[in-house]
């Protein structure tokens, strides 16, 4: 693949929402790059010989994190996966502390996943180098919305003009919130789906539609992406039961009736079966794009940690 070596305006990917319409585009170009490299037999590069990056889940995960460990290895970085089980945090050390601590080290990027909202904004603050947020509460996760973006436009060609129904959980999601940003910065017509106790009505100040009955928010969508019920953040009761919000709420093909007839199913994951969507349609090879959207994200996470570090590279 022929380099590229334009720029990238920003020190730390913090949020979709600091990102401009053209860095987007710049991303999902490069990121283009990384999905043809990553299927050749021969995957490595050494663009990040000599850096390390250090991953701080201090949330689960497996898409993200491993994602990104992947990304730096096949860039050619030194990657250092922190377990926050096995770390000084769990001995009462603050996040500060433990961001002046790694600082010390000099790493050249940090991925961070934290339970809550803003602490990576705050955690970059405090370190020298890049800082990528890989999911801070109910606020972002920037590269999720990236790999969704990239997915679309290699599915169906483009973004603009499409219209995207995000449904389920809105209101617990950082998914969601990310990629209204972005598609709607892209030019996608977005609809939100979802029950009055997890889609608040004041959701339509993204300047999104906000729909309770789900054929309704349905019809006629390219894209319906769906959104896992955030059991862990709930205080109190959100839905009846489980039962009851897949009756309503959750993906089946009864469901996808009033879509166009070439929908694209979409979930981050990690799906619960039964609850959001249905078995039978998050495994249709004809519908489903989840499992691209697990390839897109090593690319897309290849491609910010490209774009990060392009001004340390060049000695800046
Ligand atoms: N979509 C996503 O963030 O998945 P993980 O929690 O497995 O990283």
């Amino acid at each position: 693949m022929r380099p590229d070596t334009r720029p990238f305006a920003h020190r730390h990917l913090l949020g979709i929402e600091q990102l401009s319409r053209e860095d987007v585009l710049f991303l999902l170009d490069l990121a283009d790059g990384y999905v043809e490299l990553n299927r050749r037999p021969e995957k490595k590069l050494s663009l990040l010989r000599g850096l390390t990056q250090i991953n701080l889940f201090f949330e689960s995960s497996t898409r993200t994190r491993t994602s990104f460990e992947l990304a730096g290895k096949r860039l050619g970085a030194d990657v250092v996966n922190m377990s926050v089980s096995t770390s000084a945090i769990r001995k009462g050390e603050t996040l500060i502390d433990t961001a002046m601590t790694l600082n010390a080290m000099h790493p050249d990027v940090l991925v961070v996943r934290h339970a809550d909202s803003g602490a990576v904004e705050l955690l970059a603050r405090h370190v020298r180098c890049a800082v990528i947020n890989g999911g801070d509460g109910r606020h972002e996760h920037p590269t999720q919305a990236l790999l969704d973006a990239l997915t679309i436009r290699r599915r169906k060609g483009r973004i603009e003009g499409l219209t995207v129904a995000i449904c389920g959980d809105l209101l617990h999601s950082r998914v969601a919130r990310s990629n209204i940003l972005l598609l709607t910065r892209l030019g996608a017509r977005v609809r939100l789906v979802g029950p009055p106790t997890l889609l608040p009505r004041t959701f339509a100040a993204y300047g999104v539609e906000v729909y309770h009955d789900m054929r309704e928010g349905l019809r006629d969508a390219d894209i319906v992406m769906m959104l896992r019920l955030q059991t862990e953040r709930m205080r109190g009761s959100f839905v009846p039961s489980t039962r009851e919000y897949f009756h309503f709420y959750g993906l089946t093909y009864r469901q996808l009736e009033v879509t166009k007839p070439d929908v694209l199913v979409m979930h981050p994951g990690p799906m619960n079966r039964g609850i959001e969507i249905d078995g039978v349609v998050a495994d249709d090879i004809h519908r489903s794009a989840i499992l691209d959207q697990v390839e897109m994200g090593v690319a897309v996470r290849m491609a910010c940690l490209d774009a990060l570090t392009r001004a340390r590279r060049a000695g800046a």
